[in-house]
């Protein structure tokens, strides 16, 4: 199978704070890798994944934005054609779990009217020095009406199934509102083609749909 050979396109961003983790989060998906000293972000960077969901190649392209509140403008732009958003705060600083209500406003106002959204807690590795409580992310995720995961991307810990998990929310989303299936064009969940610069996207490998760990974390 080509690397190209997919059946939809889907934009997912990555949003929050400057220091959750965002980068991190992305590289462990995209390459498997994790930087203890990574730099924080200017602009943005993306690339792909392809992930086979009900026998369905859908190609995830993640877009890794910069948290810092001086490339906020920047960002906002690309939130433009994305159908999903992972909401990242760090488990050990509640300011960026409070901040995450204002990223998700933020996206919103930006993205796809059909936009899914999932909250990730992440560093949940780093236990002894939590600042926020599972059942308050819990509480917040489910007033929010979005999903909710605790992930380590030191560890590898429920980052890929986070991806998953949005991606196939996405899809099913995408069959609610009766997208067609179109091999030939990029879709987004409301039907309408996504532009892609397809030179600049890598896809790493296929992955089939990974059922465990949908929320907590079991660091
Ligand atoms: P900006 O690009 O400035 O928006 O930040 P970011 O959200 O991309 O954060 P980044 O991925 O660069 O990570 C910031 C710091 O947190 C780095 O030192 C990472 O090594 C560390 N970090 C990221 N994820 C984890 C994790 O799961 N556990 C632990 N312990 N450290 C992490
Ligand atoms: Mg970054």
């Amino acid at each position: 199978m080509s690397e190209e050979d997919y059946t939809y396109l889907f934009k997912v961003v990555i949003i929050g704070d400057s220091g959750v983790g965002k980068s991190n989060i992305f590289t462990r998906f995209i390459k498997d890798e994790f930087n203890l000293d990574s730099k924080a972000t200017i602009g943005v960077e993306f690339s792909a994944k392809n992930i086979t969901i009900n026998d369905k190649v859908i190609k995830a392209q993640v877009w890794d934005t910069a948290g810092q509140e001086r490339f906020r403008a920047l960002a906002k732009n690309y939130y433009r054609g994305a159908v999903g958003a992972l909401v990242v705060y760090d488990i050990t600083n509640y300011d960026s779990f409070k901040n995450a209500e204002k990223w998700l406003k933020e996206v919103k106002e930006h993205a796809e009217p059909h936009l899914v959204t999932l909250l990730i807690g992440n560093k949940c590795d780093l236990e002894e020095n939590r600042a926020v409580k599972t059942e308050d992310a819990t509480e917040f995720a489910e007033k929010a009406g979005l999903g909710f995961v605790e992930t380590s991307a030191k560890n590898n810990l429920n980052i890929e199934s986070a991806f998953n998990r949005l991606v196939t929310e996405v899809f099913e989303t995408l069959d609610k509102v009766g997208g067609e299936e179109d091999n030939t064009t990029t879709t987004t969940t409301t039907g309408k083609p996504v532009i892609s610069d397809k030179t600049d996207t890598i896809t790493i490998g296929t992955t089939k749909k990974n059922q465990q760990a949908d929320s907590g974390c079991a660091c």
